[in-house]
């Protein structure tokens, strides 16, 4: 059951898409204080806190503070409150377990357990908001309306399951030649390869500079006809320049957020002064998304868009102060107040919060400030992606995922974690965050594999593509000036070929669990507690995830670890791969193990009566046979295991299950065998594991 409650008058952020009446009661559960947004609950000792999607920390949010403020963030230490997204749900499960997910734009802060370790307090400044409290029999249940509530979430084309090169810093076509030669000399599977702000002519959107790009296209069609795409990326301010098209047009017709005069509000980015397109204004979404036109008709079918927070490097009056400020200290003697005034004044040039105070939108005609929409920028930045692509090719799926988002996005397109850095730690928050972006809609995601910012470590990007196997985006990022990451830079090339090919075999598994998630409400990545919910234990493991129907992942995420802890609620198939990618099956007990794991081993689990269909191994979707599969799974006491398996031709948009496919295996005189006819796939090869006691 979903509940609305309206307070004030909220703004329409098209976040859900149910159209409930106002509940004219009191708000249940919470305690509510003065006007504004401001809301009580005592926690048991032992009730979990699900949610928030990009958020900090762990997957239970129980004893820290966090703010749903789209932030450009830079650096993901532990004590960071906001990150690039605002995923105002919550999922609250102890003695009464009920979701609830605040529809305001503005900045809320969510302190769970923070001050006082048993109080949950959700406050903002706003006096206009929209509360769904949801209500369902468990934690699943409850997922499912929620997502129900906020519609269906953005599917890609199968080729953004591929593995995905990216990098800050590529600027010229031999570059990109370049990587598309070594990986394919070495035989390592490449997708797609990113081109971060260095392609574009000054930072201008929708440009590609002709002298480092000279033929573009034919660049495009070339490396397409080798099985990779280009993946371009677009950011949130344009460039002011006399002649530039992109400003011109903006400005004619008033389609940039305004300052207090009325003038188009001016900001800094990588372009230097920009202007920020009013993505609240339908005539401006509609005008910007049909831009990216310019770029599909050069053969690009796949965009990230970034900056969208929006990220501010100075404002003109953040300028006018921090120099103001500078010339008031030059003749004195700077000291200790000085100095540190110096270093603020210049650190709160950028995203300084104060800036959002001071650019508005265009609502209807309506003037609203930003900071009272600030958390809709990036949303609005990408339905614009979205809708305009739709227009451009109404039948074909777009890759499109963002850095900034709101709950609502999530039906536009995926995003990814932002700059992460080549911390073991942030392995781990990946782990952790997934579930979490997943109850709040957002299937198609994934981290800056390997670590953007800081260099990274052989055995880091080993470890963190052992986990990034499973994830939707499987994309390897790094910044500009950190030591180089593609997988051919390290020595050992052998390892990585083989890790992705095994990336394609998991494909069809992974992409028709995807869809179903989609399509049924469910999430992808699953927490333990999620699936065995009365199994007490599995409510505080955070680094094993259920993927799908069939799998857990329990990656290693730790240096020179020789191995890792595993729980398992319920007896499972371990399957462990070598560095060679050969696996030993072995059936575990519920319980605690440990399990060795040497830096090119990774363990995947099947659960009870499932399996996994591996497809042969390929180099990229392209090549990848979605109809041979080899099988592996475990049976306790059954001889008839069967998998619903979803697939398509990976691009149509229109996506449905009723082309589902059941596969049915069964024992027959001690063999297994397909028990029915689908004439669509050939199983090759059946490996199933039976528990001893039969
Ligand atoms: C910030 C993004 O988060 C990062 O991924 C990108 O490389 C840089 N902007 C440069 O565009």
């Amino acid at each position: 059951m979903i509940r609305r409650y309206d307070f004030g008058i909220p703004f329409p952020t098209e976040a859900v898409v149910l159209d409930l009446t106002p509940n004219p009661e009191p708000l249940p559960h919470f305690t509510k204080k003065g006007t504004k947004l401001n809301f009580f609950l005592k926690l048991e000792r032992d009730t979990v806190v699900y949610g928030l999607g990009e958020s900090n920390r762990g997957l239970n949010k129980r004893g820290y503070l966090y703010e749903s403020f789209c932030s450009d963030t830079s650096t993901h230490t532990p004590d960071i409150f906001s990150m690039y997204g605002a995923h105002n749900f919550l999922l609250i499960s102890g003695k009464n377990t009920f979701g609830v997910f605040i529809d305001c734009p503005e900045k809320i802060t969510f302190d769970i357990g923070y001050s006082d370790y048993d109080d949950l307090k959700i406050s903002g400044e706003s006096t206009d908001y929209t509360i769904y409290i949801i209500e369902e029999d468990n934690l699943r249940s409850i997922i499912r309306s929620f997502r129900t509530l906020i519609g269906e979430s953005y599917i890609p084309p199968k080729w953004g399951f591929g593995y995905q090169q990216s990098r800050w810093g590529y600027s010229k076509e031999s570059e990109f030649y370049d990587i598309a030669d070594q990986y394919q000399n070495l035989d390592i599977p490449l997708e797609s390869i990113y081109m971060d702000i260095d392609y574009m002519e000054a930072y201008k959107d929708f440009t590609v500079d002709p002298s480092r790009f000279p033929n573009f296209k034919t660049m495009v069609s070339d490396l397409r006809s080798r099985g990779i795409r280009l993946v371009p990326i677009i950011d949130a301010g344009v460039k002011i320049e006399e002649g530039y098209s992109v400003y011109e047009e903006g400005v004619e017709h008033g389609y940039f957020c305004e300052d207090e005069t009325g003038k188009p509000f001016v900001a800094a980015v990588w372009p230097g002064r920009v202007h920020f397109p009013d993505f609240i204004n339908p005539a401006a979404r509609k005008w910007f998304g049909e831009k990216y036109k310019i770029l599909t008709d050069c053969g690009i079918d796949g965009f990230w868009n970034d900056m969208n927070e929006p990220a501010i490097f100075y404002s003109e009056e953040g300028l006018e102060e921090t120099f103001s400020y500078l010339d008031s200290i030059r003749d004195t003697n700077i000291g200790i107040k000085e100095s540190f005034g110096m270093r603020e004044a210049i650190e709160n040039l950028s995203n300084n919060p104060k800036d959002y105070d001071r650019f508005y939108h265009n609502h209807n005609g309506e003037r609203i400030v930003h900071r009272k929409l600030h958390n809709l920028y990036g949303y609005m930045m990408t339905r614009a992606a979205s809708e305009g692509l739709h227009s451009i090719q109404e039948d074909k799926r777009f890759l499109l995922f963002s850095r900034a988002s709101y709950i609502g996005m999530h039906r536009y397109g995926g995003i990814w974690t932002g700059d992460n850095s080549s911390w073991w730690e942030h392995l781990l928050l990946n782990i952790k965050m997934m579930p979490s972006l997943n109850m709040c809609g957002f299937l198609y995601s994934g981290a800056d594999l390997g670590g953007f910012g800081c260099d990274t470590t052989y055995d880091l990007m080993i470890r963190w593509l052992q986990f990034g196997l499973f994830t939707p985006l499987m994309r390897n990022h790094s910044a500009i000036s950190t030591r180089e990451q593609e997988l051919y830079q390290f020595s050992s090339t052998g390892y990585f070929s083989k890790l992705l090919k095994f990336r394609y075999r998991l494909l069809p598994y992974l992409y028709s669990e995807f869809i179903k998630a989609v399509k049924c409400h469910e999430m992808f990545f699953l927490p333990l507690s999620f699936e065995y919910e009365h199994d007490s234990l599995s409510r505080s493991v955070e680094d094993q995830l259920l993927i799908g129907e069939s799998l857990m992942s329990a990656p290693v995420y730790t240096q020179n670890a020789a191995g890792r802890y595993v729980y398992l609620p319920e007896s499972m198939l371990m399957v462990k791969f070598d560095s060679r990618l050969e696996r030993t099956c072995e059936i575990l007990e519920k319980g605690h193990h440990f399990i060795d794991l040497s830096l090119e081993e990774f363990v995947l689990f099947i659960k009870r009566n499932k399996f996994l269909m591996l497809a042969p191994e390929a180099n990229n979707t392209d090549s990848l046979d979605c109809t041979s599969f080899e099988i592996i799974g475990y049976s306790d006491k059954t001889d008839v295991l069967s998998y619903d398996f979803y697939d398509d031709d990976g691009i149509s948009s229109k996506v449905d299950l009723s082309s589902m496919l059941q596969v049915q295996i069964s024992k027959k005189d001690s063999v297994w065998k397909l028990s029915n006819q689908i004439p669509q796939i050939k199983i090759t090869k059946i490996d199933i594991m039976e528990a001893s006691v039969y």
